[in-house]
């Protein structure tokens, strides 16, 4: 199947079913164990820069990152659509959001996503004129956790419900395929859900009410036990894992003994 297909059947999951399952990869053997193991969308997220490259948060994020690695997991990928997530600054105009998707789109990624709601409707319009399917991303934007001043769940009032749907409405109108909802209440979610008609992808938002979940891998597989989001849940402890292995290694290491040591 070609990018364009992979996006209309996943954009037909919002009244077909089964819902999303999307986890995100940074390298090759990450993005080819998801792959193999049936997921449907791949997202290389900014999340890299915490969970990879140990930035503090995703506002370090270049776009020459987000190549290196979406190239990386292009190259395990070949059922799942991969998505490239464009970083902070790489779309403040519409000019830079078109050259530096066309970058990740050219490093591999199918698709790209963006963060934002109403403001970022211009720059869907302008990728998708370009032949470049989006996923557009509400709710919770890592991108402004600085501004913000932390991570703080959004549609916690009408108020604030009404813009995330405002926001919703204009991504899809703009022809985003799919919308990420980040740390939205689950009433919230369950509303976006319904009234967009294109399929939600949630993280964060509680089991059931989006059309498809997204995590990251790290945080699936508990491979870096530094940062855990409280909504996350863990079905693995790689980290564990790797200690107890290096732990045996070490020591076998050091039982050996060379033989220039016993002569
Ligand atoms: O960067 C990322 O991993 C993401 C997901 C949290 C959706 O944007």
């Amino acid at each position: 199947m070609d990018a364009t297909d992979k996006c209309a059947a996943l954009r037909a999951r919002k009244t077909e079913g089964p819902p999303i399952a999307a986890l995100t990869a940074w390298d090759y053997p990450t993005a080819r164990l998801l792959d193999e193991s049936g997921v449907d969308l791949i997202l290389v997220g900014d999340s890299l820069g915490m969970v990879v490259l140990g930035f503090p948060d995703t506002t370090h994020v270049t776009i020459e990152h987000m190549t290196h690695h979406v190239a990386a997991a292009a190259r395990g990928c070949q059922r799942a659509l991969l998505v490239g997530d464009l970083p902070i600054h790489s779309y403040d105009t519409d000019y830079a959001t078109v050259r530096n998707a066309h970058l990740l789109i050219e490093a591999g990624a199918e698709a790209v996503k963006l963060e934002g709601g109403v403001e970022q409707a211009g720059k869907v319009k302008a990728l998708t004129e370009e032949g470049i399917p989006v996923i557009g991303h509400v709710g919770m934007l890592p991108q402004r956790v600085v501004e913000e001043g932390g991570y703080r769940r959004k549609g916690r009032s009408a108020a604030e419900l009404a813009i995330l749907i405002e926001g919703a409405s204009a991504l899809e109108n703009a022809g985003c395929f799919s919308i990420v909802l980040e740390s939205v209440v689950q009433e919230s979610a369950r509303r976006i859900t319904k009234q967009a008609s294109v399929p939600t992808i949630g993280i964060g938002c509680g089991a059931g009410n989006c059309d498809g979940e997204i995590a990251v891998t790290s945080d699936v597989i508990g491979s870096y036990p530094w940062f855990v989001p409280p909504f996350a849940i863990s079905h693995a402890d790689v980290a564990g894992e790797i200690r107890k292995s290096v732990a045996a290694y070490i020591a076998s290491c050091r039982e050996a003994t060379p033989s220039s040591a016993s002569s």
